[in-house]
């Protein structure tokens, strides 16, 4: 743990390093204002006391004077504290910040099998409710921990200056709300990692139920799925009560303790001011140090669980940071050039498990502005073959290589942007239809959107929509029926200029006549372009200059 809460700070907080120091030196200097303030006022009550029998205006003036002194050692501070706040805050954001990006840059190369293994709902509540734990955790321990222990400092050598058996009898207190804190630590930090892993899951199945809906719905599940939810909420609000009786309970033993302190420096000091043998400044001064210290080491006690929650969250955070890429770019790895497109697979085996291969020994080579069909049954590996050219698998043995390269040995941006991909199942963003097809190429002007869906076979629809291209699509593409969605996917295609076209059943969802039209826009899209094309029609596969028929590896 220590370990990596080294790594965040150098990771997350090192770029705002001198707000950080400001923020310190700041939360020091109010911790000190605090600290003198009893003392002030046990300087002023005594002059009060002493100047009850002196002239009237020499007494007036007196009080004024110290009561301007105590507002403006108050006043600075309340402004000073202010400022914390405020400075807190951005340093705490901008840890977040840095966290969030790094997180959201390292999701887009995350290997496929990782993120399905987490699960985009557990995956998300990782960063949501990580970020800012671990932001409030560094924020609290770098701007509490010596500000309370400058404070408590001060007041320990006030109090003991003021009257020092008191003040041994005081501090002999103030331990205990931390010692019965701590004894429920270890109950309070596997109840957070237990939380951890309970709403990763949780998330997990509640976002895949939420896209699943359909399919609920289909099998009459709805009432199951519904009683696994309030099942699953019902057992982490029992969890959450209970972690609350118990942090109750150890509030309520600080709280005794401080009445405690409170009520021995009323009865020994009050009797020793009866004697004549302390004033009642000190006594003031006494009660106000109780009223400080107090909260401030409990706050010091409250980091712990903050820290213990934090570095369960950094452990989910690292857990993703440190997950393998699937195939990174090899060092030294170039931008792509303007790719030619010849294809080859040397001896390639990859399997999705050690055990079992869905890809043996594929070795073939595509020459550029060939069309070549994938036939073979489902779950022969057609898709991994072409995902494997996408490189986001990576081979276990062989290469793949593209103009003679190998396919890490370039910038997997550079060769992707050179690729026109039409995928089994199509993922549409919700937004304007025209910004779909735009996806590959936001600055694409309208008149090429037209085009390439008129190419696709979409723009008669798209027309009749209420909208035109304006339309929204929905969540996920939903208010499009399945072959509209895939005609938007075509288009996207079309509007790129790929060197490299990789077709997985695009047209299997179109009814026979829109296939027609589109397969002819294909045809001249093809020209002069590599094409990998999965089909599992005749018509489609039929002028392909090679058919690579792919068998179930048993
Ligand atoms: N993400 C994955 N994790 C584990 N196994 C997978 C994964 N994706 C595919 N597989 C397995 O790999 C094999 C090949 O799958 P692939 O999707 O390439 O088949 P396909 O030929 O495209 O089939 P279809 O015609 O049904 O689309 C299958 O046995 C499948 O179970
Ligand atoms: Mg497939």
């Amino acid at each position: 743990p220590l370990h990596l809460a080294r790594r965040a700070v150098l990771l997350f907080a090192r770029p705002n390093a001198g707000r950080t120091l400001g923020t310190l030196a700041g939360a020091l200097a109010v911790a000190m204002a605090s600290a003198s303030e009893p003392l002030l006022l046990k300087a002023f009550v005594d002059r009060l006391t002493a100047a009850a029998g002196a002239p009237h205006s020499a007494a007036a003036a007196g009080v004024m004077g110290g009561v301007a002194l105590f507002v403006s050692v108050l006043g600075a501070r309340l402004v000073g504290a202010a400022w914390v706040t405020t400075s807190t805050w951005r340093v705490k954001l901008g840890f977040e910040y840095q966290m969030r990006s790094r997180v959201a840059a390292k999701l887009s190369v995350l290997s496929p099998l990782t993120q399905s293994e987490i699960g985009t709902g557990g995956l998300r509540y990782a960063i949501d409710a990580s970020a800012p734990q671990t932001a409030g955790a560094f924020t609290d321990v770098a701007f509490r921990v010596a500000p309370i222990l400058t404070y408590v400092g001060i007041a320990t050598w006030g109090m003991t200056r003021l009257h020092a058996p008191i003040a041994v009898a005081v501090l002999c207190l103030v331990p205990i709300p931390a010692l019965v804190a701590v004894s429920t630590a270890r109950h309070q930090s596997r109840r957070d990692r237990m939380h951890q892993a309970f709403w990763t899951r949780f998330w997990s199945w509640y976002g895949e139920v939420m896209q699943g809906m359909g399919t609920v719905r289909a099998f009459a599940r709805e009432r199951a799925e519904e009683r696994a939810f309030t099942r699953r909420m019902r057992w982490a609000f029992a969890a959450i009560q209970r972690g609350v009786a118990v942090d109750a309970r150890s509030t309520l033993a600080a709280g005794l303790t401080e009445l405690t302190a409170r009520a021995l420096v009323l009865a020994w000091g009050g009797s020793l001011v009866v004697r004549g043998e302390l004033t009642v400044g000190t006594l003031v001064a006494f009660l106000g140090y109780i009223g400080g210290v107090f909260t401030p080491v409990q706050q010091l006690v409250d980091l712990y669980p903050t820290v213990r929650k934090a570095s369960v969250a950094l452990d989910a955070v690292f857990a993703v940071l440190d997950a393998d890429e699937e195939a990174p770019d090899l060092p030294g790895a170039v931008p792509a050039p303007r790719l030619s497109g010849r294809v080859r697979f040397e001896r390639v085996s990859f399997g999705y498990r050690a055990d079992r291969r869905a890809i043996d020994a594929l070795d073939v080579t595509i020459e550029p502005g060939q069309t070549v069909a994938l036939v073979g049954p489902s779950g022969s590996g057609k898709s991994t073959v072409l995902r494997l050219l996408q490189r986001i698998h990576h081979p276990t043995h062989g290469r793949v290589l593209l103009d003679g390269h190998d396919l890490r040995a370039l910038e997997v941006a550079s060769v992707r942007r050179q690729f026109g991909v039409v995928l089994q199942e199509v993922v549409l963003f919700n937004a304007s239809v025209a910004a779909n097809i735009a996806y590959a190429r936001p600055s694409a002007t309208r008149a090429e959107v037209v085009a390439a869906a008129a190419a696709a076979g979409a723009h008669d629809f798209i027309m009749a929509l209420p909208g035109g291209y304006e339309t929204g699509v929905g969540e996920g593409g939903r208010a499009l029926s399945g072959g509209q969605r895939q005609r938007i996917a075509i288009a996207r295609a079309f509007l790129v200029d790929p060197a490299v076209l990789i077709l997985d059943e695009a047209t299997a969802a179109l009814d026979p006549v829109s296939e027609q039209l589109v397969q002819r826009s294909l045809r001249t899209l093809r020209e002069g372009r590599t094409t990998l094309i999965v089909a599992h029609r005749l018509n489609t596969v039929r002028d392909a200059d090679r058919i690579l028929v792919l068998l179930d590896v048993p």
